[in-house]
């Protein structure tokens, strides 16, 4: 069976086995499901961080794009349109406003992101929570140079952008920071990597750090890493959205792999 062709069964898997959490099976999650995750609620600043995607999905310049990472699977030219690495790279606006109440809600201090692309994720993380500090890692100049740029148009002061390939400047990031209370992994999807992402920022993960993997069935390779951070022994509860997986460490959750809608 191709790569292709797995991924769409797993599709299946998943929309047949998501379901919604009740109440009585575990209230943090409850609330933590249906007053942040599933929340419609609507904050000002989505207009804002929209309105500025609107704007990057009109912008037709071209800029040279170093990728350290697997790639885009649509555009995998090096030379790329604004507009197409905001329609075909960055997170639709579902999964920014889910981390944005998620960060609301959990209030974290330090905040990681893997990944930081044109930006628009790193805008939702940060203006969660004004007095956290974000810490974005991008690999291509060209990208964060933009990023740089969307986050003083939107006033941003809490974000750090480190410019680098997250295999070396991680660790070094790392090395300054107390603890980490939220990552957001959505850089180089592939396994290796994704495992070793993971196991560096688990040292500094508490009780209440929640980690956050964008596109966990992004492929085979992606979807292996997943079943294997799940697994690892600090881990409790972990939830499948299969666009994205959470992952706890309370000690107060059961270890747990739950698959819920999105
Ligand atoms: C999917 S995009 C991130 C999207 C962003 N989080 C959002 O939704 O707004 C992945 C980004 O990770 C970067 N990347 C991939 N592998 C990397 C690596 N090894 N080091 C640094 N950056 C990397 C790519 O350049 C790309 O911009």
């Amino acid at each position: 069976m191709t790569e292709k062709l797995q991924i769409a069964k797993a599709f299946v898997n998943y929309f047949l086995s998501a379901k919604y959490p009740k109440k009585e099976d575990i209230p943090f999650l409850s609330t933590l499901y249906h007053e942040v995750i599933a929340s419609k609620k609507n904050y000002y600043i989505f207009d804002e961080i929209e309105a500025l995607r609107g704007v990057l999905l009109r912008n037709h310049q071209k800029i040279t794009v170093k990728d350290l990472g697997a790639g885009s699977r649509v555009d995998k030219s090096k030379i790329r349109k604004i507009s197409s690495i905001t329609k075909n790279t960055v997170n639709d606006a579902k999964t920014g406003q889910m981390l944005f109440r998620l960060v609301n809600f959990l209030q974290p201090k330090h905040v990681v992101e893997l990944g930081t692309s044109l930006g628009i994720n790193t805008l939702y993380l940060a203006k969660a929570a004004k007095n956290s500090s974000v810490y974005t890692l991008e690999g291509c100049p060209n990208t964060l140079s933009l990023a740089r740029e969307n986050f003083k148009q939107l006033n941003s002061k809490n974000i750090t952008a480190i410019e680098g390939n997250i295999d070396t400047e991680l660790k070094t990031l790392l090395e300054k920071l107390p603890q980490i209370d939220l990552v957001f992994f959505d850089a180089n999807h592939r396994k290796k990597p994704t495992i070793d992402y993971f196991k560096a920022c688990l040292p500094l993960a508490k009780q209440k750090s929640v980690f956050i993997f964008d596109d966990i069935y992004w492929s085979l390779e992606m979807k292996e890493a997943w079943q294997e951070i799940v697994l690892h022994p600090q881990v409790t509860l972990s939830i499948d959205f299969f666009e994205l997986g959470i992952i706890f460490f309370r000690n107060d959750l059961p270890k747990k792999q739950l698959i819920l809608r999105f």
